[in-house]
């Protein structure tokens, strides 16, 4: 059984390929009366788009989106949004060489021994082409959750962090890797730049903080705020951990280090700190929220790793064509979707039970 939709009472499906004609999200569960157009989903994906620079892949694809459905004299009707972007600059071609072998760390082999079929172009559905319709879709989410401000950005790439110390949210739009510490994107520059030469790729952490979540969304165990945070980031291609607050740090700590010492407050009750990441119980705190995405590198790289072709024969993988050297780069617009896409639904799940 595939799997193609997210969310609860705010649902989103994707569908399409990345060497398809076009790419697309039906988006269900949006309420009525919102102000919408394609002008509101547009820069989210520009900022997520390909081949702006040159450490991301240089495929240049517009990524213009089309409102096709549930928007009426500029307001949401309550019926299902339907938003497509078509596919422009395929090279089916690039990818003939992957046709009969499996790129090692990649979707290729899991995807042959589940289905027996496989569109090797481009990863097919396996390509992170998908994640722009959840930038899309999470530009409507934003719409929905209002004032709740939502950020991600870059805070380690191959294992070389940012400086809390010199962290300043203006320049995370100034460089080209999201990152909050001018010296670390200057160090970047040369270590992205010198993988991407070696044939190679790295690994990165985007972190996202989404201030001005009222304490209460969120629900007991099966829907917690943090399970559903977990599992949307969990989907994103290369994420391979996710870490709430403190995350694994946590495990670290004793009770009184690891406690967020409440006292009272004139809007209620105030906390010293925020280990636990905006969220106690699996439901909001009123505390910023705060998420921690581990992208593995790139598996399509120029460097020659063996592996087995369709007939279980051994061979190596070289993977030519035009691939992003550290894929946590444009990963961070869409943590920053999916950290909308969940909040909006739990901003609609807690209303739809407590008013
Ligand atoms: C924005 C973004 C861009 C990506 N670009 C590439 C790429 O150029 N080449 C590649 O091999 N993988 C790329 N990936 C990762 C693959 O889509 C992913 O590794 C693959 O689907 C296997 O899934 P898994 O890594 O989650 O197991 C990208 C991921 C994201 C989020």
């Amino acid at each position: 059984m595939s799997w193609n939709t997210f969310g609860r009472v705010l649902r989103f499906t994707t569908w399409g390929e990345s060497h398809g004609p076009a790419i697309g999200a039906v988006i269900d569960g949006c309420p009525p009366g919102i102000e919408l157009a394609e002008a509101d989903i547009q820069p989210f994906l520009d900022a997520r788009k390909p081949g702006q620079n040159k450490f991301t892949t240089q495929r240049k694809e517009p990524d213009e989106v089309r409102i096709l459905s549930g928007v009426f004299e500029g307001k949401t009707t309550g019926t299902s949004l339907s938003l497509l972007i078509e596919n422009k600059d395929q090279r089916s071609k690039d990818y003939s060489e992957i046709a009969n072998t499996y790129r090692p760390s990649h979707a290729d082999y899991a995807y042959d021994a589940k289905y027996g079929f496989r569109d090797y172009r481009g990863g097919g559905r396996s390509s992170a082409r998908e994640t722009a319709m959840r930038v899309a879709a999470g530009a409507v989410a934003r719409k929905i959750i209002g004032d709740v401000t939502n950020l991600a950005y870059v805070s380690e790439i191959g294992g070389d962090r940012i400086d809390p110390a010199n962290f300043d949210r203006e320049e995370i739009a100034r460089n080209p890797f999201w990152c909050p510490d001018a010296e670390a994107a200057k160090r970047w520059e040369a270590l992205v730049d010198d993988a991407r030469k070696a044939g190679s790729s790295l690994g990165a952490v985007v972190e996202c903080v989404a201030t001005g979540v009222p304490a209460g969304w969120g629900a007991p165990v099966y829907a917690k705020l943090d399970s559903d945070l977990a599992a949307g980031m969990m989907s994103i291609n290369a994420v391979k951990g996710v870490e709430i607050g403190d995350g694994f740090d946590a495990a670290r700590l004793t009770g009184e280090q690891n406690a967020d010492a409440m006292s009272p407050g004139e809007d209620g009750p105030e906390f010293a700190a925020n280990h636990a990441g905006g969220i106690a119980g699996g439901i909001s705190t009123g505390q910023p929220v705060i998420c921690r995405v581990a992208f593995k590198p790139t598996s399509s790289i120029l460097t020659p790793v063996a592996s087995v072709d369709r007939d279980g024969k051994a061979t190596e993988v070289r993977t030519k064509g035009r691939h992003d050297p550290c894929v946590g780069i444009r990963g961070t617009p869409v943590v920053e979707a999916m950290m909308a896409l969940v909040l909006a639904d739990h901003m609609m799940l807690h209303r739809a039970q407590c008013g």
